[in-house]
């Protein structure tokens, strides 16, 4: 068992824009030490997301954190990939990553961090739930061996960004979402929440006209090339909603809040395939497998982005 001063946290991630603005607030703060990122399919290929995740690494000048490379499929669905995150799946002037994965794969990786951390791990889940879901099918006890699974995904209340019903995490692994859900006693943070975690035009091309990273990072928090930002953003855009960033920010301030539900993910491929049914009345009399996020205080959400960013910019 390693005793750390800052919580020990594992990204399993699939950059993606978003991803890489939560990974960049984690290496920002002092509150947490990054042990390491598993990639795994959803907003691009395996072979895209593991290359983005140690390019984001060598931007901010941080090879000293492992990559594990993960699933590159769904556990049973066909995979598919997200078309909102530019070519290769990451803007920004990325360089090409110097230090390649390290042998083991994700759910390996996994369960040696929660074995070697222990309660004091926690366990951020941002893309599809591929890898979660194995390392839970391998080690049953994981959810009470660790501090806590915080999960980006679903839509518990609110319609889905990939189908009406289906938020993009959830709908790529339904299989995996549904394990995670029944297995891992998570904390979901959905697009009930995370679409109001928008950012205004004004500071990105504020930290566009800075230096790198600041550079990147706003292209990332856009999810826009650097030409774009230049141009100047339309306000209107309503892309700006950096989902994976509210996990954290809410572990580094007051900016959600949290109801538990008893959850159940639709893997029965019908047009609600990978939606959250979320039993709020209670009609199920299941006991809450879930604490679910309902709210977000928008203001707050941007000032502890910001506040973290200033480390790095
Ligand atoms: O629906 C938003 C989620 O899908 C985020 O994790 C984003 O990175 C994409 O993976
Ligand atoms: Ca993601």
């Amino acid at each position: 068992m390693v005793c750390t001063v800052s919580t020990p946290l594992l990204i399993d991630t699939d950059p993606g824009n978003d991803d890489a603005v939560l990974i960049a607030l984690a290496l920002a703060s002092d509150e947490f030490d990054v042990i390491g990122l598993t990639t795994v399919a959803g907003n691009e290929t395996i072979g895209n997301t593991t290359r983005n995740a140690r390019s984001v690494l060598e931007l901010l000048d941080r090879t000293d954190v492992p990559v594990a490379e993960g699933c590159g499929r769904p556990l049973v669905d066909e995979p598919n990939t997200a078309d909102v995150h530019g070519p290769g799946g990451l803007y920004g002037a990325v360089p090409e990553p110097g230090v390649e994965p390290i042998e083991d794969h994700a759910v390996r990786f996994v369960l040696d961090q929660v074995r070697r951390y222990g309660d004091e791990l926690r366990l951020l889940a941002v893309g599809p739930l591929t890898n979660v879901a194995l390392a839970l099918a391998i080690e049953p006890e994981l959810p009470e061996m660790i501090d806590g699974i915080h999960v980006m995904g679903g839509a518990a209340t609110t319609t889905g960004n990939v189908t009406p019903a289906a938020e993009f995490n959830f709908h790529h692994d339904p299989a995996a979402a549904s394990r995670v859900v029944q297995d891992g006693t998570p904390s979901v943070v959905g697009l009930d929440v995370t679409d109001r975690a928008t950012v205004p035009a004004g500071e990105i091309e504020e930290l566009a006209r800075g230096d790198e990273p600041g550079r990147s990072i706003a292209c990332w928090l856009a999810y826009a090339s650097h030409d774009e930002l230049l141009a100047g953003l339309d306000e209107s855009r309503d892309r700006f909603s950096v989902h994976d960033a509210v996990v954290i920010a809410d572990l580094l301030g007051d900016v959600l809040t949290f109801e538990d539900y008893y959850l159940e993910i639709d893997t029965s491929g019908g047009p609600s395939h990978g939606s959250v049914v979320c039993d709020t009345r209670g009609v199920t009399g299941r006991d809450p497998n879930a604490t679910v996020a309902v709210e977000i205080d928008t203001e707050e959400f941007r000032s502890v982005l910001f506040d973290t960013l200033d480390e790095l910019v």
